[in-house]
């Protein structure tokens, strides 16, 4: 599903550039579950950012789903965000002004889904996800939690092959990031190719392979 060779991204910060990423190879298979560890400022960002088309590398390739990334213009590189990924972030992104099913929708206004249809594929998504008596409560009726979960859907409405989550349990405490971790769990095992960056081990347990970066680089890549 996704392969990278010899990966780079360098920023220029003040008289000298910081090596992000330092020639990263990586390949990951469908329905791998994979947790990204390493010290802050190692490259995880970077890396997740890549992998989801949000920034481009400075040197190397990038295949996603038998594309060659670099060679696709802006409104390839927009449609395939919107149909092959879902993400996740830590402090979940979601629309205050805007209900929960609504924020789910959000992604199907950019394809051709009838209004009808996208409420309804969201409210049974939302469902799926324990949410029914939360449907129409905007975020900041919800718990951190719930906030996620939302998130989640949301991320997984257009049915994306890969979902990359940076740091999804950064602002929620131990036991709702273990429900959250059984989600992903639940969610691999139908199938679905799933990428976070974590800093906890507990968290990283959950995924069947772990890979820590140090400066840039892919410092050890085993099963978990
Ligand atoms: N937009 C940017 N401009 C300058 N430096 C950056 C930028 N993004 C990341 N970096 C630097 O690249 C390195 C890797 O950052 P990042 O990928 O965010 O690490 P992590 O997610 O592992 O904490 C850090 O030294 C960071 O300061
Ligand atoms: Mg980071």
């Amino acid at each position: 599903m996704i392969r990278t060779d010899n990966l780079c991204r360098r920023f220029h910060v003040g008289d000298s550039w910081v090596h992000a990423l330092d020639s990263v190879d990586l390949a990951i298979d469908e329905g791998d579950f994979v947790a990204v560890m390493g010290p802050s400022g190692s490259g995880k960002s970077t890396l997740m950012n890549i992998l989801g088309c949000l920034d481009t590398p400075d040197d190397g390739r990038y295949r996603l789903l038998e594309q060659e990334v670099e060679l696709l213009d802006d409104a390839e590189l927009s449609r395939i965000r919107n149909v092959h990924i879902g993400f996740v972030f830590q402090s979940f992104h979601l629309l205050p002004r805007l209900t929960a099913v609504e924020n789910v929708m959000l992604p199907l206004r950019y394809s051709n889904t009838d209004l009808l249809q996208a409420r309804q594929h969201a409210e049974h998504l939302l469902t799926r996800l324990g949410l029914d008596d939360r449907l129409h409560h905007k975020p900041n009726q919800l718990s951190g939690g719930q906030r996620q979960r939302v998130a989640i859907a949301r991320s997984l409405v257009n049915q994306p092959p890969l979902l990359l989550a940076d740091e999804p349990t950064g602002n929620l405490d131990s036991k709702t990031s273990d429900e959250i971790m059984e989600l992903f769990t639940e969610l691999n095992r139908g199938g679905q190719t799933i990428l976070m960056v974590t800093h906890e081990d507990e968290i990283a347990t959950y995924a069947r392979r772990l890979i820590r970066m140090r400066d840039g680089k892919i410092e050890d890549d085993s099963l978990n």
